[in-house]
C-alpha cells in the first residue's frame, strides 16, 4: 500500500461521522488523555470508520508511520531519536489502553489488514507485539468459554437458525479473518461474544452505526464446515485434491512439509515403529511413512470420496494389497470414518504409538486442541512424538503468529512439549489468488513465506 494511503485525511476521511472520527482522532494523536474518558462508553474502543474500516487501534498505529511523523515535522528536529521514542511510546501507551478497553485485534480495514498487520507492514515490532498479545489473551480467554463452535454432525441440520446469525455476523465483519480450510483454524472474535454482547445490547443502536463498515468483498474466507465437506464429491486432479466448491483440501507443494514432518516425527527414519496418520488426503504423508516399513501403519479416513480412492484407484497404494501385507493381522489398516468415532476403538483396543500425525480439513482448532488433550497423550508412547499440520490462523502472518502460541499453551495443559523448526516456503508458485498453484483453487489458504513445523512429546 502507498504511503499516502496511510495518511489521516485518506483514512478518516471528511465524511466520517463524528461519533466515529472523535475517537479516532484522538487514537491517531496519540492523545491518551483525551481519549481515556471517551472510552468508558462500551463499544467505543471498537467504532470503525464506515468507508475506510479505519478503527482506534489502526489510527494509534497507523500515525506511527515514518511518512506521517514526517508530515508532522516530528523527523526532522535535531532531538528526533528521543521524540521518536517518545511518540512510540505514546503509541503503545494508546495501543494498551484501547486493547484493555475492549478493542478488537482482528478486525480488518479496507485493505484487509488488522491493525497488527498495519504494524508488521511498517517495521513497528513493539506495537505488533502488542496485538499479538492482545490476540492470544482473546483467544484464550475464547477457549476458557469453550467457545469454539461445535463440530455439526449429521442431526444437526436445525442448526440452520444459528448459522444464519452467524452469517449476519460474517457480513457485518465481525467475525472477519479466518474459514476454516484446510488447516486454517477459525480464529474468531472473542470481544463480541457472550456477557459484553449482553452488555452492550442497550447500546445496540450506536454501536452498529459506529461498526457499519462491510470488508470488501474476498477478505473473508469461505467458512467450511466438517458436516458440509464430508458430504461433498472430491476431485483428485493434478497435483491437488478439492471439493465441490473448489476448496484446496490438499495440494502437491505441501509435499515438502510433509516431508519434513516424517523426518521430524522419527528422526533417522527407523524401520518398525508404530504409525498413525489421521486423514490420508492425497497419500502424500502416508507414503512417506510406508517407505520406513514401520511395524503398524494406523490411517483414518473419514470422507467416501478418499475411501473409494483409496480402495479402488489403480494407483492407490494403501489399498487391501497393502493392508494384507502387514506384519500381522491389523498391522496396516486404513480405518474409514472420523477420527472422533474411530479413536476411542482404537484406545479401547489399547493401541500405541510411536508417531501420530494430524492433518484434517474442515475442522475447527476446538477439534485438534481435543484430539491432543484427550487422545493423544493416552495413544503415544512414552518417547513418542506428535505433528500436526500447522496451518492455524494461515492466510495472515498476524494470525499465525497468536495461534503458535495458543497451541503452545494448550498443549502444555495436555501435558505436552513442543518444538518448532521454521521452514522456507517456496512462494513462487502460492503468491498470487487463482495464479500458479491456486489455479482452480477456491481461495489460497496459505500467505506466508515460514512454515513453524511443530514436534510434540510427553512432558515428564
Ligand atoms: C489435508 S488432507 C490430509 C493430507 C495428508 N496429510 C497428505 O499427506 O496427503 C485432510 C484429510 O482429512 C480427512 N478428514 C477430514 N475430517 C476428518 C475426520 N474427522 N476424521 C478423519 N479424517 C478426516 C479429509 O477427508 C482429508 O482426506
Amino acid at each position: 500500500m502507498a504511503a499516502n494511503s496511510d495518511s489521516i485525511d485518506a483514512r478518516i476521511p471528511a465524511s466520517c461521522p463524528a461519533s466515529v472520527s472523535q475517537i479516532l482522532y484522538p487514537s491517531w494523536h496519540h492523545d491518551l488523555a483525551g481519549l481515556k474518558p471517551l472510552l468508558t462508553v462500551p463499544g467505543r474502543a471498537s467504532v470503525q470508520e464506515p468507508t475506510t474500516g479505519e478503527t482506534p487501534l489502526h489510527a494509534a498505529i497507523r500515525a506511527c508511520a515514518p511518512a506521517n511523523r514526517r508530515r508532522q515535522g516530528a523527523l526532522d528536529d535535531a532531538d528526533e531519536d528521543e521524540d521518536e521514542d517518545k511518540a512510540r511510546e505514546n503509541a503503545r501507551a494508546v495501543v494498551h489502553e484501547l486493547f484493555m478497553s475492549g478493542a478488537i485485534w482482528n478486525d480488518v480495514d479496507d485493505n484487509n489488514e488488522t491493525p497488527g498487520c498495519v504494524a508488521a507492514r511498517l517495521g513497528l515490532a513493539d506495537l505488533y507485539a502488542l496485538c499479538v498479545e492482545a490476540g492470544v489473551r482473546a483467544e484464550l480467554l475464547f477457549g476458557l468459554l469453550d467457545g469454539y463452535e461445535e463440530l455439526e454432525s449429521d442431526d444437526d441440520d436445525d442448526d440452520d437458525e444459528e448459522d444464519e446469525e452467524d452469517e449476519k455476523v460474517k457480513e457485518k465483519g465481525e467475525d472477519n479473518v479466518e474459514g476454516e480450510g484446510k488447516g486454517e483454524k477459525d480464529v474468531e472474535n472473542t470481544e463480541r461474544d457472550g456477557a459484553q454482547e449482553e452488555e452492550e445490547e442497550a447500546e445496540v443502536v450506536v454501536v452498529d452505526s459506529d461498526r457499519a463498515f462491510v470488508p470488501p468483498k474476498g477478505t473473508v474466507g469461505p467458512n467450511v464446515n466438517s458436516a458440509d465437506y464430508l458430504r461433498s464429491n472430491l476431485t483428485y486432479s493434478d497435483g491437488k485434491l478439492v471439493d465441490s466448491a473448489q476448496n484446496g483440501v490438499m495440494m502437491a507443494w505441501e509435499t515438502s512439509i510433509m516431508r519434513a514432518s516424517v523426518d521430524a516425527l522419527l528422526p533417522g527414519l527407523p524401520t518398525g515403529k508404530k504409525i498413525l496418520n489421521v486423514g490420508f488426503g492425497m497419500g502424500i504423508v502416508d507414503g512417506m511413512f510406508a517407505a520406513t516399513r514401520p511395524e503398524k501403519h494406523h490411517v483414518i479416513e473419514a470422507h467416501p470420496s478418499v475411501l473409494k480412492h483409496i480402495s479402488s484407484s489403480p494407483d492407490s497404494k494403501f489399498g487391501r494389497e497393502w493392508e494384507a501385507g502387514g506384519p500381522s493381522e491389523g498391522a496396516y489398516k486404513v480405518h474409514g470414518g472420523r477420527w472422533q468415532d474411530v479413536v476411542p476403538k482404537l484406545l479401547e483396543q489399547g493401541e500405541t504409538y510411536d508417531a501420530i500425525y494430524f492433518d484434517t480439513f474442515g475442522e475447527d482448532y476446538g477439534q485438534l486442541r481435543m484430539f491432543f488433550t484427550e487422545y493423544v497423550p493416552a495413544l503415544l508412547e512414552d518417547q513418542g512424538r506428535f505433528g500436526f499440520f500447522n496451518g492455524l490462523g494461515a492466510d495472515r502472518k498476524i494470525c499465525y503468529d497468536v495461534y503458535a502460541q495458543v497451541v503452545e499453551m494448550h498443549l502444555s495443559d495436555a501435558g505436552m512439549d513442543v518444538e518448532w523448526r521454521e521452514l522456507e516456503v517456496d512462494m513462487k508458485d502460492l503468491g498470487k489468488e487463482g495464479e500458479g498453484e491456486w489455479e482452480g483453487v477456491k481461495r489460497r489458504y496459505w500467505t506466508l513465506d515460514k512454515y513453524r513445523l511443530p514436534t510434540c512429546t510427553l512432558l515428564g
